[in-house]
């Protein structure tokens, strides 16, 4: 897994002051061009949720608008597991839990629908970055509020020195891990 996360971190591209001035950020969509690259980011998250919950069901794999969408389903795939979104508010019909988060430009909300996560589930929240950690605790609350279990945070990346994982209610992964200062 290690040498495998090596790899991935070579190939993201950072982009110095995007979306704002003094932001580095750091874009993982090149992982996504190379089928070969995908695969082993896929199959480093499965090796690592296989080790830790080696006699654990999971039951789905939850992943936040928009980036989280962008791997979650397959993950859910090669887990074995069922995939459920969480979106921005509005977006969804049926009977939904609400949670407010906030930005750097405001406040938004994160909703689900309450029947996609039977409660006493097993679930692992997966998304592309852990900064402040708002988006991601907003996300465990709606999974409270299904009464669902939520077993791990999933992510690629972490900006570990704003201490997002503080914030969140279950243990918290990161595959490549040690970023430096400035990302976003
Ligand atoms: C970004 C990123 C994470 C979140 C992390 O999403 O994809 O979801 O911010 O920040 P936080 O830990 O401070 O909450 P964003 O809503 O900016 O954009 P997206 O819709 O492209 O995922
Ligand atoms: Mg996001």
């Amino acid at each position: 897994v290690i040498a495998i996360a090596q790899e991935l971190k070579s190939a993201l591209h950072q982009y110095p002051n995007f979306p704002t001035p003094g932001i580095l950020f750091e874009d993982f969509l090149p992982i996504f061009r190379s089928p070969d690259l995908f695969n082993k980011m896929i199959r480093a998250f499965k090796i690592h949720l296989d080790e830790t919950f080696p006699n654990i069901k999971i039951d789905y794999i939850v992943g936040l608008e928009a980036r989280g969408f962008l791997f979650a389903p397959t993950l859910a795939l090669a887990m074995d597991a069922g995939f459920v979104p969480i979106r921005k508010k509005g977006k969804l019909p049926s009977k939904l839990a609400t949670a407010k988060f906030t930005k750097e430009y405001g406040e938004d909300y994160f909703q689900i629908q309450l029947e996609s996560i039977p409660e006493g589930s097993n679930v692992v929240i997966v998304d592309d970055i852990l900064a402040t950690g708002g988006s991601a605790s907003a996300a465990g609350n709606l999974i409270q509020q299904c009464k669902g279990n939520i077993l791990e945070f999933d992510f690629v990346m972490e900006l570990d020195f704003l201490n997002g994982r503080s914030k969140l209610p279950a243990p918290t992964y990161t595959l490549l891990s040690g970023q430096s200062e400035q990302l976003k």
